[in-house]
This record gives structure tokens, sequence and C-alpha cells, in this order.
């Protein structure tokens, strides 16, 4: 469920009419709504009542440090995968003792970053890391909580690009090697083994493989715990699809919980999680303006102010985002509502020099003026956080809803901004 709606023959986010936020704050825009955002946190505590889950908020979905401020308000922790998001937290003044630290290629200055900022673990993706947490730990007469990631070797049949937990990928340890590992832990003093963690991939739309990870994961845990490794945690990864063609979520979280219920109990171990696009993805639209509407040979173009720089998920993974106008009498089709009579077969794509910069491709649209603004759904996560200044556009601005108040929670880029670091050498 989201707080996107079309009354009046209007869009508004919660209380909001999308119109207003894009004449006060102009396009491309980021809008997301406090409403949505809260709503998804509170469907998994429900979900996963029984186990008083840890969760922890995964940063680089959208890591806006207003919305962390409003997830911190929630009383989530968060998931960090660099320095800089941790920073983010720090800076802002936000808890850490609910952070976990994931990432392939933690770097000395990160881990004492982390240290130093008294986070909850690391989460450990290699033997080599392992042996630098301890060594830089020990150089700072501390002992770093550690858990390691496990690779379950489990597809989680999604994206290549976002599945993380096969053998071919980069992340985590080896059932094999975790095991092994796990033996030397207990004579390194720089570290203390709290748990054991997995992240699987991401937007999975099916319950089965978090079973069959976890499963593998407390079967390890078991046959490893010991009181000098007491093994406090278990964290499922976050991965939990959102559904880009609906108000309603791909998977009710309900059946997550189901799937991964017995392997929970089984481990006596804390259950934590990492979800990103689950919480954020539904949460905010991209506002953009249409510049030309495009008669091409055998295609036509809507070409609007919004480009791959801005939302890069349709190109690199050919991901479907809904698009759909702001002045519409309907929801959209993707989104229960109806085909818009007479409507027009386009490509809508932004003004980036490469054929491969569209946010979606043979689209019904409604006819469309020049001007008319449109919203594309579900750019809350991967969104903002992958915009970039390629070909010298600067980023969006982004604005938070909550109820019938709005506020700008990054301001838009300027040109100027784009050559400040260039200048100041
Ligand atoms: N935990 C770890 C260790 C992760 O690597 C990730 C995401 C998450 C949690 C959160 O996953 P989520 O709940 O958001 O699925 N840019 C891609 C998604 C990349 C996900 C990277 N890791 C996309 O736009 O689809």
């Amino acid at each position: 469920m989201d707080f996107f709606r079309y009354e009046d023959g209007a869009l508004k986010v919660e209380g909001v009419a999308v119109s207003e936020l894009a004449e006060r704050y102009g396009t491309p825009l980021y809008v997301y709504s406090a409403g949505t955002l809260e709503h998804h946190v509170e469907q998994l505590r429900t979900a996963f009542a029984r186990h008083e889950p840890v969760i922890c908020y995964s940063v680089k979905a959208c890591s806006n440090v207003h919305i962390l401020e409003r997830m911190a308000g929630l009383g989530v922790g968060f998931d960090v995968v660099s320095g800089g998001e941790l920073y983010r937290i720090v800076k802002a003044g936000l808890p850490t003792e609910n952070v976990v630290y994931a990432g392939v290629g933690k770097t000395e200055v990160e881990i004492r970053f982390a240290i130093d900022n008294g986070i909850l673990m690391f989460n450990v993706e290699s033997e080599p890391e392992l042996r630098e947490i301890d060594r830089v730990a020990r150089g700072m007469g501390k002992k770093a909580r550690i858990a390691m990631r496990v690779n379950p070797n489990v597809d989680a049949h999604t994206h290549a690009y976002t599945t993380t937990g096969k053998h071919e990928n980069k992340f985590g340890l080896t059932i094999e090697k975790a095991r092994a590992v796990s033996g030397k832990i207990a004579s390194m003093d720089g570290v203390s083994l709290a748990g054991l963690h997995a992240h699987i991939g991401s937007q999975i739309t099916s319950p089965e493989p978090y079973a069959t990870a976890l499963e593998r994961v407390v079967d390890l845990m078991l046959e490893i715990r010991s009181e000098s490794l007491p093994l406090e945690y278990l964290n499922m990864g976050g991965g939990f699809g959102a559904n880009y063609e609906s108000t309603e979520q791909a998977l009710q979280p309900t059946e997550f919980a189901k799937a991964t219920g017995p392997a929970v109990e089984r481990s006596g171990a804390r259950l934590m999680m990492e979800p990103g696009r689950y919480v954020v993805a539904n949460a905010a639209i991209l506002v953009s303006r249409l510049l030309y509407d495009k008669e091409g040979e055998g295609k036509h173009f809507y070409i609007v102010d919004a480009g791959m720089n801005d939302l890069i998920r349709p190109s690199l993974y050919e991901a479907y985002q809904g698009i759909w106008p702001v002045k519409s009498e309907t929801e959209p089709p993707f989104r229960g509502g109806r085909e818009a009579p007479g409507g027009v077969l386009c490509d809508v794509v932004g003004p980036i020099c490469e054929s491969g910069d569209f946010l979606g491709r043979d689209r019904k649209l409604p006819a469309m003026g020049e001007g008319d603004l449109l919203a594309v759904y579900g750019a809350g996560a991967y969104g903002m956080a992958m915009a970039s200044n390629y070909n010298s556009r600067p980023r969006p601005a982004e604005v938070l809803v909550d109820g019938s108040s709005h506020r700008l929670i990054r301001r838009r880029e300027t040109w100027e901004d784009l050559v400040r670091l260039e200048n100041e050498v």
C-alpha cells in the first residue's frame, strides 16, 4: 500500500498535489511519502513480530539523511556498505548501536571509523578482511564484533546483477570456508564472532530461496556455536521484492516470515534483517516534464526532462518502472486503473546522448501535451541513490511529503555545483 492517489483528475502524494510540488521545486523531482515509508516498516514489524527482529534499513537504497532520520525515529537501525554511508549516520547524530557494516572491500580507514563510532558489528566477507579487522581493532586496543557473511549458494531467481548468494558471486564465505574460519576466530584478540549473516540478492519475490538459505546457515550456526562463539544474531539480509506494477507488495512479508520461521526458531538467535527496497521503492515517484512530443519513423518518443542519470534502473537492469501523467482521470493500468482510450504508444526517453537512455519503452500512455507532468513510480529505491552527473546534468531535488506538509530534503544541484570541485584545486 502507498499514499499516491488520483483525486479530481490529478495525482496527489498524501495530502499534496504533485503539480504544486513541481511548480514550487521544479523538475525532475523525487517526491517521497513519509506515510508510505512508515507503513512499510510497520508491515515488516507486524509480519515478523514473533521474532522481534532488529531491522537495519539498507542505506544504499536511499541514503538521504532526512530519510535516515525518519528511519531512526521509527527505532530502525542501519545496514551500511561504506564509510560514506556510516558518515551520513554519524553526521546526522543518529544512533550507531544498531549499525551493521557489509561489503567486500572495507578499507583500514573505514574499519577504524566504524570501530570508533561503536557500530553493532561488521559482516565479514572474506578471511583476509577478517584478519584486517582483527589487526586494526587490536591496534586500537578494541575488540570488534563481527558476523560471518555466509554465501549459501542459493539462486534467488532475480536479475543476474542483483544475485549475491551463489558461489560465482563475490560475496561472503562458502559454508565450508566459514566453518574453517570459525575455528580460528576464538584465538583472535581483535574480533568476536556474534552471528551469521546471509544476503542472497535483491528484488526477491519468492520465499523459498530465503528458507533454503537460512536452513543452511542455521545448520552451520548450530554446528559451530560454542561458549567462545555464542552466535547471538542471525541476519537474513535484505532483498524483499517491491511490486513495481501494483500498490500491493509483490509478496506479503508474512509469507517471508512464514517460510523462514522454522529456521529462525531452530537457531535460537536474535533475528536481524536489512530491507532497503521494500521500505522505500514504492514510497517515492520521480516527477518529470514532457519536453518534446517527437514523431519518429515508426516510433513515437515522449522526450522528458529526466534521464538515465536521474534514474538508471530501466537502462541498467531493463527494470520496469510504471509511468503515467500527473493529470489523469484514472489510476494507471499498472495500479489497477483503466487503459487510456486513444492512448499513444511511445518510448519515454531522456535527454542523454545514449540510446540506452529510456525510462520506459513501448508504453501506452494517454495523449499528453508538451509541458505536461508525468510520474515515474517505484522510484524511491536505487533512484536518487544511483543518480549521477552524466552529461553534466545537475541531480534532481528531493522533497518529503508528510500529510499535507512538504519540505525540500535535498536542493537541486546547479551548474555551479558541477564545476565546484574542479575549480577548488
Ligand atoms: N543487505 C546487503 C548486504 C545488500 O547488499 C543489500 C543490497 C541490501 C541489504 C538491501 O537489499 P534490498 O532490500 O534493497 O533488496 N541497484 C539494484 C539493487 C542492488 C542491491 C544491492 N544490495 C536495483 O536497483 O535493483
